[in-house]
């Protein structure tokens, strides 16, 4: 693990104030001193997420989620901790030591893969517009209707019918083998362990990130060949789930929506017609992290997922996943055409125009897609489908919202709405019930660190636990605690009795004495996310309590007296055999 100095993540820190960062991902409102909001980490309706900018930290009571700016954004955009610590000094002008240097993370940089990929785009462009190699593939676009300055414009490419043609020319460049199969342009064979080129006898297409670098590739077979479409895996410059083609165009012209689509194929269409807002994900359904990227860039999203089964699907979850972001969503169903595509080269941009204009709200198309599932008119059938739709209101957080839907729901499925009302709130009521009681369980396990999968040994080490928790509150909060000697003697990681409490001391401590300071960044790169939320929650806990001195001494001879009486049950020998080999090999 690279090693980077607290100094410098004090000062990246210090440039990334934490409210700020978050607020890219969630709306804060102001309470007090502090921020809350909806937590992005969990669902929920009421905001248990809290940032203490006195703190520059985290948590949410809800879902146990905490930490500082460098662990949020690990999280939020499931980061590794170099790569999260990059990312913000990045951003805010800080230079860190090379990755290769500070302990081999990589072992190929990523200026290394970009420049690669910049070069590999070329390479299939000028196959493409090559007068024989590329004569099949240029056929092949123009039959699906791309202009010269559309294929362009998306910088399309041709991977000819060869195992090595695309590496050679990359190695000519100076490219290695290993860095050609870290950008997954080229394998290893399994057969004689030679690379070959990934891509052959494809189209090309690069996805390009919103900085206009070129970080992975699609190619489509130009038959019927399979996989139809091969796209790039995860590389160190290019994460699938947090991507979006043609968001690098598209972000520029979806202020108001933008259109999310399946497929490359759609996209390009859509532009070349004039919708520059077009995006699509990148051959795997939906994210949480693209639907929270799209908020940066718009208000927003119609789907128009394909008509078919696996769209309907698809339809669903990105409803849901685009609402919770707090992003408009409409539904675009096409009729007489399977995708977008297809759509434009039978009907023309302006019947698409217009279909975007009858586009359904979310729940007129829910209500749609409910009524659409349960044929037959009998009471039963009826019965079931107006639970369904019943169900689905109640679910709605805001009573404006349940009282239009209410209506509307009324009219479609011809039952007044006083009753639907009625039951709507039977339902909210029942699940709020449930809610609390599951509240109250919660609490109660958490007390008694039942399932206490941070601190396993909470349960059987009650007490201990409690006062380490006190402690490690207090370190996180007050780090020269951590040089502090209690009655007497320094503070040691045998004084703590679970293993978390250990590790956790330990972490810090170590962090103390190689710098003087501590910082709760530092420590997500040694201790797990959940174990950082911990120290998180603890520290936050202490906030209105007195940490003075003599609170803290007598938590640390409570922690010593508990281990000792600990050692005298003979509960932890093996802490104590270990002990005394370390004390013996001391004193020879
Ligand atoms: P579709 O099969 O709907 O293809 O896949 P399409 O976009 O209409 O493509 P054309 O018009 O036949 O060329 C939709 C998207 O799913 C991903 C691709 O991103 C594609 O654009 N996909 C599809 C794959 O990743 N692999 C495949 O084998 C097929
Ligand atoms: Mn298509």
């Amino acid at each position: 693990m690279a090693k980077i100095p607290v100094s410098l993540i004090e000062e990246i820190k210090e440039r990334s104030p934490i409210d700020e960062v978050v607020s890219r991902y969630v709306q804060l409102k102001r309470a007090g001193s502090n921020l809350t909001a909806r937590c992005p980490f969990h669902s929920e309706r009421t905001p248990s997420f809290v940032v203490f900018p006195s703190t520059q930290s985290f948590y949410c009571f809800g879902c146990g989620a905490g930490g500082d700016v460098i662990t949020f954004l690990m999280r939020i955009e499931n980061l590794e901790y170099m790569d999260a610590l990059r990312t913000l000094a990045e951003r805010a002008g800080v230079t860190l030591p090379e990755s290769d240097a500070a302990g081999g993370v990589e072992t190929v940089s990523r200026r290394r893969l970009y420049d690669m990929n910049r070069d590999a785009a070329r390479y299939y462009r000028d196959q493409l517009f090559d007068e024989k190699i590329g004569a099949d593939a240029r056929r092949y676009l123009t039959d699906r209707g791309l202009s010269p300055a559309v294929i362009k414009r998306f910088g399309l490419g041709f991977a000819p019918d060869d195992f090595g043609a695309m590496s050679r020319h990359m190695k000519g460049l100076g490219y290695t083998d290993a860095e050609l199969t870290a950008g997954f342009l080229c394998k290893i064979s399994e057969k004689n362990g030679r690379p070959y080129d990934m891509f052959r006898g494809r189209v090309m297409f690069p996805i390009i990130d919103t900085s206009g670098r070129v970080i992975a590739f699609g190619g489509r077979v130009m038959g019927d060949g399979k996989p139809k479409y091969l796209n790039s895996s995860d590389t160190p410059v290019f994460k699938k789930s947090r991507n979006l083609f043609a968001l690098n165009y598209a972000k520029n012209n979806c202020a108001d929506e933008m259109i999310l689509c399946e497929g490359y194929m759609d996209v390009i269409a859509l532009h070349a017609a004039g919708f520059g807002n077009a995006v699509a994900t990148l051959g795997t359904a939906l994210t949480p992290e693209q639907a929270r990227i799209m908020t940066k860039y718009t208000k927003r999203v119609i789907l128009t997922y394909d008509s078919d089964e696996a769209g309907q699907r698809a339809d669903a979850r990105g409803i849901g996943l685009l609402s919770e972001v707090g992003l408009d969503v409409r539904i675009l169903k096409l009729q007489g055409a399977k995708d977008p595509d297809e759509f434009i080269r039978k009907y023309g941009a302006d019947a698409f125009r217009d279909a975007l204009a009858g586009s359904d709200g979310k729940f007129t198309h829910t209500l749609k897609s409910i009524m659409d599932k349960y044929t037959g008119g009998d009471p039963d059938t009826k019965l079931k489908m107006t639970r369904e739709v019943n169900e689905y209101i109640a679910g709605i957080d805001s009573a404006v919202e349940r009282e239009i839907y209410i209506n509307q729901a009324s009219a479609a499925l011809g039952i007044s709405a006083d009753s639907i009302k009625s039951d709507v709130s039977f339902i909210i009521n029942k699940n709020r019930r449930r809610g609390r009681k599951e509240e109250q369980g919660k609490l109660l396990r958490e007390a008694s660190g039942i399932g206490d999968r941070v601190n396993r040994d909470k349960l059987t080490k009650l007490h201990a636990a409690s006062c380490e928790e006190t402690v490690l509150g207090m370190l996180a909060s007050f780090p020269e605690y951590l040089a502090r000697s209690s009655n007497g003697e320094p503070l040691t990681k045998d004084d703590f009795s679970t293993e978390f409490g250990r590790r956790a001391f330990s972490a810090m401590a170590e962090i103390y004495a190689e710098n003087g300071s501590f910082d709760i960044g530092a420590a997500a790169g040694v201790l797990t996310p959940d174990e950082i939320s911990r120290i998180t929650k603890l520290a936050v806990g202490r906030s209105r309590l007195d940490n003075g001195e003599d609170v803290f001494d007598a938590n640390v001879a409570a922690l010593r007296a508990e281990k000792s009486r600990q050692l005298a049950k003979g509960e932890d020998a093996f802490d104590a055999i270990r002990r005394l080999r370390e004390k013996n090999k001391g004193n020879t």
